[in-house]
C-alpha cells in the first residue's frame, strides 16, 4: 500500500533533474505518474527504477511555453485516465547572469531561451524567457488543471520555486529570482481562490543536485562541491528524491491543512551566500 494509491498525477520537467526525483517518489507511493518534457522519450526515466512503474506511468511531449501545447497534454491526460489528482509544475530554471542588462550569448545558449540579435535584443529575451518558463507557464498549467480537479474529488498541487524567489532579493538571478517569488505569492493566492476543492503549495529549493547542476554549476576544480556548499549548514547539495518526498508529503494527506505555504528545502542556508559561488562558472567560461 502506497500513500498515493490510484492518484494521477501530472510531474513537468521529468525527462531529467529534480522532476526525475519527484516522478521517481510518486511512483513509489502508488501514484499513475504522466510526464513531460519538449524532447521526445520513449518512457517515463523514473518508471524503469520503480517495480511496475511502466504500467503507471506515461511521458508526453509539451513545450509548456505554449499554452494550446498544455492543453492538448492535459486533454490527453484526462482521456487516457479519466481525472487529475495532483499536479507538480516542476519545469523551469535558468543560469546565473553577471549583471541584469548584459546577457552574454554563452547564457543563452545554455538556457535555451529565444535567439537574439544584439545585447538588448538578447537580453530582453533572455528574461523574458525566465519569467515565461518560471511564473506564466505555472499559471497556464494550473488553470487548465483546476476544473479537472474540481470535476473529480479535487486535488493537490505543488509549485517547485527556488531559494532566489526570497525577499533579500537575487543579484544574478534577477528574472528567475522575481519569476520565482511570484511563483510563492500565486501559491498563496490560489490556495484562496480554489479552497477547498484544490491546495496550492509551494516547495523553495535550495541548491539540489542533477547532471546538470554537477555538469554547469559546480565550478571544474570543485566538483565534490567540498568549497561550493560550505556555506551551506548541511554542507551538501539537496537529494531529488529529497524534493520527491515533500511532494509525497504534500499530496498525501499527511499535510491536509497546509495550504498556500512555501517550505524552504535548503540545507538551512542564508539568502545570498551561494551568488559569487553560483556565478563562477559562468564567468570562467567567458
Ligand atoms: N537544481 C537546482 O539546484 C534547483 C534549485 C532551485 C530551484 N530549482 C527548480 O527546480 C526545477 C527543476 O530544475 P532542474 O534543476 O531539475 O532543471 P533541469 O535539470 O534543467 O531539468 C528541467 C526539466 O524541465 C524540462 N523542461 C525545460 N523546459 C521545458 C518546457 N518549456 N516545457 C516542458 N518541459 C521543459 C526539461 O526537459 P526538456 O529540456 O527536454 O524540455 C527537464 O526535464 C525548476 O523549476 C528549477 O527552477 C532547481
Amino acid at each position: 500500500m502506497g500513500s498515493l494509491d490510484g492518484r494521477i498525477a501530472i510531474v513537468t520537467g521529468t525527462s531529467r533533474g529534480v522532476g526525475d526525483g519527484i516522478a521517481e517518489e510518486l511512483l513509489r507511493e502508488g501514484a499513475t505518474v504522466v510526464g513531460c518534457s519538449r524532447s521526445p522519450l520513449d518512457e517515463l526515466p523514473a518508471a524503469a527504477r520503480v517495480p511496475g512503474g511502466r504500467e503507471r506511468s506515461a511521458q508526453l511531449v509539451c513545450d509548456q511555453g505554449d499554452y494550446r501545447a498544455i492543453d492538448e497534454f492535459v486533454g490527453k491526460v484526462i482521456d487516457t485516465y479519466g481525472r487529475i489528482d495532483i499536479l507538480v509544475n516542476n519545469a523551469g530554471g535558468t543560469v546565473p547572469s553577471p549583471s541584469v542588462d548584459a546577457v552574454p550569448e554563452l547564457v543563452q545558449r545554455i538556457q535555451g531561451s529565444p535567439r537574439g540579435t544584439g545585447d538588448y535584443e538578447r537580453s530582453v529575451l533572455f528574461h523574458a524567457f525566465a519569467i515565461q518558463m518560471n511564473l506564466v507557464s505555472p499559471l497556464w498549467f494550473a488553470i487548465r488543471v483546476c476544473p479537472e480537479m474540481r470535476r473529480g474529488s479535487g486535488g493537490s498541487i505543488v509549485n517547485i520555486s527556488s531559494g532566489a524567489g526570497h525577499p533579500a532579493g537575487s543579484p544574478t538571478l534577477v528574472s528567475y529570482g522575481a519569476a520565482k517569488s511570484g511563483l510563492n505569492h500565486m501559491t498563496r493566492s490560489l490556495a484562496q481562490e480554489w479552497g477547498p476543492d484544490i491546495r496550492v503549495n509551494c516547495l523553495a529549493l535550495g541548491p539540489t543536485m542533477t547532471a546538470n547542476f554537477h555538469d554547469f554549476v559546480l565550478p571544474a576544480d570543485d566538483k565534490d562541491g567540498a568549497r561550493y556548499f560550505d556555506k551551506v549548514p548541511l554542507k551538501r547539495a539537496g537529494r531529488t528524491e529529497e524534493v520527491g518526498r515533500a511532494c509525497v508529503f504534500l499530496c498525501s494527506g499527511q499535510a491536509d491543512y497546509v495550504n498556500g505555504t512555501t517550505i524552504e528545502i535548503d540545507g538551512g542556508m542564508l539568502p545570498g551566500v551561494l551568488y559569487d559561488a553560483g556565478l563562477k562558472t559562468i564567468t570562467d567560461l567567458l
